[in-house]
């Protein structure tokens, strides 16, 4: 197989590279069928460097033309082409300028890595090993230099031509052609480094930064597009201003431009002074995109104009820190939306995702540490870990120092770092030497994986009044790390009394409590208050302040008392889960609830709706019951996700019952004709109403699929039509057929519209969904190299229909696997991160394990997969 042959690479292999490129010029020539790179990198060896020591260059699908030593050609036997690159096999003992012709095919560029085209537009990705397929090179992020790119191409196909820094030069050519010389004063790792050539529209705007320095801001897009951009230069314009305000992080160039193509592997990406972007992470207007996606593009633009700070000024040493720059990013993005929107809300929303997708990952055969210690493809530690988890580690960061330590740390860190290739530790030591705290025990997070279960008993003695309570941590083994260490977590909590508010304690002892902060560090702890005059209920894990699994010693009054009474809102919505889920994973195994449940759920939810105090968009969360994979983890194994299915209906079914008048108001009430905007509170009035209407149509209530049908016909905007049809769909009410056709043909235009024409097909759970997914892929009209496209129909169905993928019969894991054999072959990346689905495979049932097994294997033997795939395959197969 392409991938077997490749051995995995350790961190404690790194080594600084014997050479350092100390400039970058590029002159590149764009061609209608392939394009030249003629590249002068200006090397010099390290002062330790043995004369002799050869030069080997990375690189990627290269045809090499020429190749010269200071203006010399190097005669054949001077160098090398192999494998994964270009060896210089005696290069000069001094400073030395090495000449590189090649030429690309960024037509046939099917893995969007490097240069390739989208519509016509040509781009670049070269995060994390894209640049070794333009040019060879010192691919890896220790290696900074300054970057200047000279661009030519045809006037007409690409009058628009870009590249990091600044605009130095530009001209026109008498043969059609035009250039333009871009020259990027900061050095920095080729990952960074972008281009861009095609006939664009645009935007501009400016932002004058807080040392009153004017940046050109620009946004270019598909020619028409132009009027839906307006929401992303608003973002990066409040995103500019908040990185000044919040961290004192100012831009550093006079322009900032961000492209937006259609055809791409991530969400985005922060080269230098050029972000390129997933054109659905741009776009949007009220009549195409919903309010989830105006949030996910406000919280991607600060991201990688975030990055800006947290991964260029300060960038990774090697790929294994990778979440040195992620997983700040991720928090301060986090950080970004909570300031614009709402701090409980978005935390429900945040700690949601990383339940969804990061816990499974974590307890899962593909469980790896925050900073992994080795991997064969890195494209494959792009992961939830990396990201979220990783972000959840910076937080817990802030939680234990506190706000004005955590930014001296963080200061410290951009101060001392700037301009380099750091790792974790240079990043933990800062905020150690900055606040005099030792973070020794903290640095275990970013180095063992799995997730910390956290145990709590408690006990109260009256005659005493003294209150305990009993703490135990312990991490399940992982893939290659059987024994744990002990975490610190900080357990943010209160103790309510009996009348909801807040208690007080005389002396607490056993422990270390600060204020509202248990801070644990050992396996266990007893923790003991005094004066406390009744039976306290403990809140614990306020806001979710470690990323664990937290097992209460709470019952269900307990827990209801909570969802009423508690001032931390998180905690409430967490509450109302809790009993939620119990009830549901008891019935699985054969326990059902009762009458009095039922009641008891239904009156906490009609208080909340009740709450004055509470915004709409949490009571919309509180609505929202967990999701099926939630009960499945809780449940843990041996899992029929139909049965599953079956009980979370039945469920719904037995609240709404009680509940269809509260919701059937609440729905009427709010469902406003205000004419649209995208911001916090008026999408959190159409999410709350929205979860009501999905409540009506998912309980079998009379009027719910009716009201569905008329807001569906009479939507003014893309949230309130796709929250009608989902619950159809998902319902696959008499409805759901004929409405699916309508919106497909109301949208065929608007390639991003249908994504979620896609992803509606695919998350239904009706028994034809196969059918209709082979369908949609044998439609010779259907774009089969369009990762979007790809991820919406077939990510959709591998990910969010849990009871389909894992039909008993095994024809959801064959549809996926055998996808995946097909798309490997075109974008390994894309077909990678689909596959990793299966890595809750061993948690089913006997008769699904053994289905998802077989689907594994003969995706095994089905031949040639990519690296990234075949390691995906391995390590979910052996885990
Ligand atoms: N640096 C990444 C882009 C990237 C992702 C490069 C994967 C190579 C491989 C960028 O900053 C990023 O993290 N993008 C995310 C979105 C972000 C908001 C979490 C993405 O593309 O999913
Ligand atoms: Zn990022």
């Amino acid at each position: 197989m392409r991938g077997d042959t490749d051995e995995a690479i350790f961190l404690k292999d790194y080594a600084p590279t014997p050479y350092l490129v100390e400039k970058v010029e590029l002159d590149v020539l764009f061609k209608p069928d392939r394009t030249r790179v003629r590249a002068l990198l200006t090397l010099v060896p390290r002062d330790t460097t043995e004369p002799g020591t050869p030069l080997e260059l990375d690189g990627d699908a290269l045809t090499l033309d020429s190749i010269a030593v200071d203006g010399l050609p190097l005669a054949l036997t001077a160098y090398k082409e192999t494998e994964a690159g270009l060896t210089l096999i005696e290069p000069p003992h001094k400073r030395f300028v090495l000449e590189t012709n090649v030429w690309l095919e960024p037509e046939n560029n099917t893995e969007l890595m490097g240069l390739y085209r989208s519509s016509g537009t040509w781009c670049t990705q070269c995060e994390p090993e894209g640049f070794r397929r333009i040019t060879y090179y010192l691919d890896r992020p220790d290696v900074l230099a300054p970057f200047k790119v000279k661009m030519t191409a045809d006037r007409q196909l690409a009058p628009v031509l870009l590249s990091n820094g600044n605009l130095v030069d530009q001209g026109q050519k008498d043969d059609g052609m035009h250039f333009a010389v871009w020259e990027d004063p900061h050095p920095k790792p080729a990952y960074l480094f972008a281009m861009v050539a095609g006939d664009l529209g645009s935007i501009h705007d400016s932002f004058t930064t807080m040392s009153g320095r004017d940046v050109a801001l620009g946004i270019y897009c598909e020619h028409g597009k132009e009027d839906r951009c307006a929401y992303a230069m608003d973002s990066l314009k409040r995103s500019m201003a908040w990185d000044e305000k919040r961290f004192g992080r100012e831009y550093d160039l006079d322009i900032f431009n961000v492209v937006a193509v259609s055809d791409f592997n991530f969400g985005a990406m922060e080269n230098k002074g050029l972000n390129i972007f997933n054109d659905k992470l741009v776009f949007a207007q009220p009549e195409t995109a919903t309010d989830a996606d105006y949030a996910s593009i406000e919280s991607v633009i600060g991201h990688e104009y975030f990055h800006n700070w947290s991964g260029n000024r300060v960038t990774c040493r090697d790929w294994f820190q990778l979440c040195l720059k992620e997983g700040l990013t991720v928090y301060r993005d986090q950080e970004f939306s909570m300031d614009e929107r709402s701090r409980p809300v978005n935390r429900i929303e945040d700690v949601r995702q990383l339940r969804q997708i990061q816990f499974p990952e974590d307890g899962g055969p593909l469980a790896h540490p925050a900073r992994p210690d080795n991997y064969r493809e890195i494209n494959n530690f792009y992961t939830a870990t990396v990201y979220e988890k990783g972000a959840e580690i910076v937080r817990m960061l802030a939680t234990l120092l506190g706000e004005a330590d955590f930014r001296k740390g963080l200061d410290l860190y951009f101060e001392r770092h700037d301009g380099d290739a750091t790792t974790i530790e240079a990043f933990i030591a800062a905020f150690e030497e900055a606040t005099g705290s030792d973070l020794q025990q903290f640095q275990q997070w970013y180095l063992q994986a799995g997730t910390p279960e956290l145990k709590v008993t408690d006990r109260y003695d009256p005659e005493t009044q003294t209150y305990v309570l009993e703490l135990t941590q312990s991490t399940p083994p992982t893939p290659g790390q059987s024994e744990k260490q002990p975490m610190v977590l900080p357990i943010k909590f209160g103790l309510i009394g009996p009348n909801g508010s807040e208690m007080n304690w005389d002396t607490v002892s056993g422990g270390e409590v600060r204020d509202d902060m248990i801070v644990m560090n050992t396996p266990s702890l007893a923790l003991t208050f005094t004066g406390i005059p009744n039976r306290p209920v403990p809140s614990l894990l306020r806001g979710f302040s470690a990323p664990v699994k937290l097992k209460t010693p709470l019952e269900q009054d307990d827990e209801l008392f909570l969802a009423r009474h508690d001032s931390d809102p998180f905690n409430r919505w967490q509450a109302l889960q809790d009993v939620a889920t119990r009830l549901m994973t008891e019935a699985v195994a054969g326990t059902d609830w009762s009458d009095a449940d039922l009641d008891g759920i239904a009156s906490a939810l009609e208080e909340t709706l009740a709450s004055k105090d509470l915004d709409p968009a949490f009571k919309a969360n509180a609505l929202a019951l967990p999701a099926e994979q939630t009960i499945a983890r809780a449940i843990g194994q041996d899992i029929d996700p139909a049965r599953i299915h079956a009980v979370r209906d039945a469920l719904i079914s037995g609240i709404v019952s009680r509940l269809a008048e509260t919701l059937e108001k609440l729905y009427l009430t709010n469902d406003s004709r205000l004419s649209y905007s995208p911001d916090f509170k008026q999408a959190g009035r159409r999410a709350m109403k929205n979860a009501a209407l999905s409540l009506l149509v998912a309980g079998g209530t009379a009027h719910g699929p009716r009201l569905a049908r008329e807001q569906y016909e009479r939507a003014q905007n893309m949230t309130d039509r796709i929250a009608a049809l989902t619950p159809i769909v998902t319902a696959w009410t008499p409805d759901a057929q004929a409405l699916l056709g309508d919106f497909r043909t109301m949208y065929t235009a608007d390639p991003l519209v249908l994504d979620k024409w896609l992803a509606l097909n695919a998350a239904a759970p009706d028994e034809g969904v196969i059918g209709r997914i082979k369908a949609i892929l044998a439609d010779p009209s259907f774009p089969r190299n369009n990762p979007n496209r790809l991820r919406a129909l077939m990510g959709t169905f591998a990910m969010r229909n849990p009871t389909q993928f894992a039909r008993a019969d095994g024809a959801g894991f064959r549809l996926v696997s055998e996808f995946v054999a097909d798309v490997d072959t075109r974008n390994p990346q894309v077909a990678a991160r689909v596959l990793t689905a299966f890595r809750v495979w061993k948690m089913y049932e006997p008769t699904r394990r053994a289905a998802a097994e077989n689907a594994l294997k003969s995706l095994k033997e089905s031949g040639d997969l990519s690296r990234n795939t075949a390691e995906i395959l391995d390590r979910t197969l052996a885990g």
